[in-house]
């Protein structure tokens, strides 16, 4: 593991800090921020509260009690302050929304009306130290509607949630429902896309891109990343990690560079940042991570640095699984120009204006970002 340099800090910091200058923010509607979360996995202690009709005869179930167990220590402690932190600096800053990047909840309730609470409760809770009424916007993750029931009970909450979100985000009453697995909205001259990442056709994605040639930005939003995570050993779970989606992830690729989108993802518990250059022009891709499992995680030390870093690891894959594996990095690595990873877990801050877009990282609950990554 690689740790930063005081020079990188310092890099860091001084980009903090010009940023703030260059940035102007006097066109009201055109810039914009956000107080961003990564995975949340909200649960709570003791884990009867939203286990108690959990199926124990899950061939998962160690692995899942493991993981109520971890959640019910983050969000007694560590959890609450990195909320509080990112409340505090809505609170002090021109905060326009909340972007939650999926799995907001555990889930792996199976039961209805507890999932239901789960969502509720976890709504509740995330929003209540921010400022009053700010929109909150949450995308379908993997956890959200893991448990019996649970997939009927997450789309009938989220779809009318989001609906009402945007509305007043954007200021314009949806006349009709967003509904998954993709929709898209304007916020000011900016194209925002949700995506469910379990998508296997991605058409729907590009079509909506290119169905409005005018935005300034165009933001794609997925739980599961787009970009192949190479230090992940469910690499394959995520945006058009189906074969059947090769032809699509294709043209996504192209959609995506031609338009120099900005795609924002979570699922990996990491913080990572990539950019894409090749012959349509160039994306970039950063994955958020909110679950502060150990205090440790609360660092901006990188495990990669480097586009030479991006590369499968052989791990426990057999060797057939290594090639597919080695396939798949292989179809990003040709045009990977900029690679950031590491295990921090923390809150973000999103800017939006004419001068460009940047991802300010705040590791833990620290109220001061060390690293500022430019999107646009
Ligand atoms: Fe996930």
């Amino acid at each position: 593991m690689k740790s930063i340099t005081r020079l990188e800090f310092l890099i860091g910091s001084a980009a903090a800090t010009a940023g703030c200058k260059m940035f102007n923010f006097s066109s009201e509607g055109d810039s914009y921020s956000a107080a961003v979360l990564g995975d949340t996995h909200y649960d709570a202690d003791p884990i009867s509260v939203y286990h108690s009709h959990y199926d124990n005869s899950n061939p998962w179930a160690k692995i899942q009690n493991a993981e109520f167990v971890r959640n019910a220590n983050m969000w007694k402690d560590r959890c609450p302050k990195l909320l509080n932190a990112s409340a505090s600096l809505a609170h002090r800053e021109k905060t326009d929304f909340i972007l939650q990047l999926g799995d907001i909840i555990q889930g792996d309730c199976d039961h209805v009306p507890t999932h239901r609470k789960m969502l509720d409760d976890c709504i509740k809770y995330l929003r209540g130290p921010y400022p009053e009424a700010l929109p909150f916007l949450t995308v379908v993750g993997n956890h959200d509607f893991r448990g019996k029931g649970a997939w009927d009970a997450y789309f009938d909450f989220a779809e009318p949630f989001m609906t009402k979100e945007v509305a007043k985000l954007t200021g314009k009453s949806n006349s009709k429902l967003l509904k998954y697995p993709a929709f898209s909205f304007r916020k000011g001259p900016d194209l925002w896309v949700f995506c469910h990442f379990e998508m296997e056709d991605l058409n729907p994605i590009s079509d909506l891109i290119d169905a409005d040639i005018q935005a300034r930005y165009v933001f794609l939003v997925t739980h599961g990343p787009f970009t192949t995570c190479s230090r992940s050993g469910a690499y394959r779970w995520r945006l058009g990690g189906n074969k059947k989606s090769d032809a699509s992830r294709v043209r996504l690729y192209e959609t995506l560079s031609r338009r120099k989108a900005i795609v924002l993802s979570g699922h990996t518990h990491m913080t990572n940042y990539y950019r894409h250059e090749n012959k349509f022009g160039s994306f970039c891709e950063f994955t958020a991570n909110s679950v502060w499992a150990k205090q440790e995680r609360a660092t901006l030390v990188s495990v990669d640095d480097d586009p030479s870093d991006y590369k499968a690891l052989k791990g426990r894959f057999t060797d057939e699984q290594f090639k597919d594996f080695e396939e798949d990095v292989a179809f990003f690595k040709r045009g990977l120009v900029e690679y950031f990873s590491n295990y921090g877990a923390g809150h973000y801050r999103l800017d939006v204006s004419n001068a460009g877009v940047r991802m300010k990282f705040y590791p833990g609950d620290a109220l001061d970002s060390p690293r500022v990554f430019l999107l646009a």
